[in-house]
C-alpha cells in the first residue's frame, strides 16, 4: 500500500527537521538556557494558572501578553505578534508573503528549519555562503543576488546558529535599504548581543524581526515566541496564524516572567561572562579551532577534520562528563545531528 501518494510530492522529497533525544550530563545541543528559575517565581506562575479556568479558551489576541512584550522590547503593542514559538512564526511569516516559486534568500550555514519551511511552501531557495574565513555577510553578493534573482523575502540570522557571530547593524541596514522584498531577521539570541535593530523599524518597513522566550529568557518549555514589525505589516501576518497559537499556561508564564527583568538581566550577564572564561579556556585547547561567539555557544572545528565542521558548545557548563553538542559535518544540507561526546 502506497499512503505517499496522498502526500505532495515536494513534502515526499523532503527530509523533514528532526532531533533525536540524548541522554547526558550535560546538554548543550539546543542552545537552551542552563539556569531555572527559581521557585517561588515557579510557584507564583502555577498559583495564577490554577485560577483560570481550563476549559476556556485562552485570550484569543494574547492582549495581556503582547502588551508587556511590546513594553519589554519598547515598541507599540500593535507592532508585536506572539505566537507558538518562534519557530512557528517563521512559518507565519512565510505563509503571508511567499507563494510557490518565489525566490527565498537564504543564508549558509544557518539555522536548518528555514530551508524546511521553505520546501513545504514549494519556495525557490537561493542560498547565499557566508564568508569562510569568519562567516560574516557577504553583502555585495547578496545585494547582486538579489538584483539579478527576483528575491521575494530574506531571512537572515543575527547571532546566526550555528555559527555564532551577529551580523552589523549597519551591514543589515544596507541590506534593508537596497531590496524591496521582506527581510526576516531571526534574533533568537539577541539578548546575548544586545545589539538593537528595533531602531531601524521606523525607517525601513521591510523589516521584521524575530525574537523567542526559549533562549536567554529560559522559558522554552513554554513555547513563546514574538514577531516585531510595521503594525500594517504585522495585521497582515497575523492573519496567517492557526487561532489560539498561545495556549493558556505559557500566556500567564512568559507575563510572570516579565515581571522580573533584573532576574532576565542577571541570567544573561551569568551566561556572557562563562561565554567569555570559556572562549578563554578553549584557546588552550590545540587541534580545536574555536570562532568568537555573540550567542550562547560557539562554533569549533577540530583539526583532524578536512570539511569544515561545526560543534555547538553551550557555555555554562565545561566539565567532566557526558556532553551533547551537535555536529555539523553532514550538515552540507544545512541539516544536522547531534553527536555524543565524552569527555573524561
Ligand atoms: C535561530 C533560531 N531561531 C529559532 C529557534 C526556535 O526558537 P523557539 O523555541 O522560539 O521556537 C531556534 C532554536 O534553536 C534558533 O536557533
Amino acid at each position: 500500500m502506497d499512503v505517499t501518494k496522498y502526500i505532495r510530492p515536494n513534502v515526499q522529497q523532503m527530509k523533514g527537521y528532526h532531533l533525536e533525544k540524548q541522554f547526558c550530563d550535560v546538554k548543550l545541543d539546543q542552545n537552551e538556557n542552563p539556569f531555572d528559575l527559581p521557585e517561588a517565581i515557579k510557584d507564583s506562575i502555577l498559583q495564577k494558572i490554577k485560577t483560570v479556568k481550563w476549559g476556556q479558551y485562552p485570550d484569543y489576541s494574547s492582549a495581556e501578553l503582547t502588551q508587556k512584550i511590546a513594553a519589554f522590547a519598547g515598541v507599540r503593542h500593535e507592532q508585536v505578534l506572539v505566537g507558538h514559538g518562534s519557530n512557528s512564526l517563521i512559518l507565519t511569516a512565510l505563509l503571508a508573503a511567499v507563494s510557490a516559486g518565489d525566490k527565498v534568500m537564504l543564508t549558509a550555514p544557518s539555522f536548518s528549519l528555514y530551508q524546511v519551511f521553505n520546501q513545504v511552501l514549494s519556495a525557490e531557495i537561493k542560498t547565499v555562503t557566508l564568508n569562510t574565513d569568519d562567516f560574516s555577510l557577504p553583502v555585495a553578493e547578496i545585494l547582486a543576488a538579489y538584483a539579478s534573482e527576483g528575491i521575494k523575502m530574506m531571512i537572515l540570522c543575527s547571532p546566526n546558529n550555528p555559527t555564532g557571530n551577529a551580523f552589523s547593524c549597519a551591514e543589515i541596514e544596507k541590506i534593508l535599504a537596497a531590496v524591496n522584498g521582506l527581510v526576516l531577521i531571526d534574533e533568537a539570541y539577541q539578548e546575548f548581543h544586545q545589539d538593537n535593530l528595533i531602531s531601524l523599524l521606523p525607517k525601513y518597513e521591510n523589516l521584521v524581526i524575530l525574537r523567542t522566550f526559549s533562549k536567554a529568557l529560559s522559558m522554552a518549555g513554554f513555547r513563546v515566541g514574538y514577531l516585531i514589525a510595521h503594525k500594517t505589516l504585522i495585521a497582515e501576518i497575523r492573519k496567517t496564524c492557526v487561532p489560539y497559537n498561545v495556549n493558556m499556561a505559557a500566556q500567564i508564564a512568559v507575563s510572570e516572567i516579565l515581571n522580573y527583568p533584573e532576574l532576565i538581566e542577571e541570567q544573561i550577564k551569568a551566561i556572557v561572562g562563562e561565554r567569555e572564561l570559556l572562549w578563554q579556556e578553549l584557546q588552550n585547547l590545540t587541534r580545536l579551532k574555536v570562532y568568537p561567539s555573540n550567542a550562547n555557544f560557539f562554533w569549533y572545528e577540530l583539526q583532524t577534520v578536512t570539511k569544515p565542521s561545526g560543534i555547538f558548545l553551550m557555555t555554562g557548563y565545561w566539565c567532566v562528563m557526558s556532553v551533547v553538542t551537535r555536529d555539523w559535518r553532514t550538515a552540507c544540507d544545512l541539516m544536522s545531528a547531534p553527536r555524543l561526546i565524552t569527555k573524561k
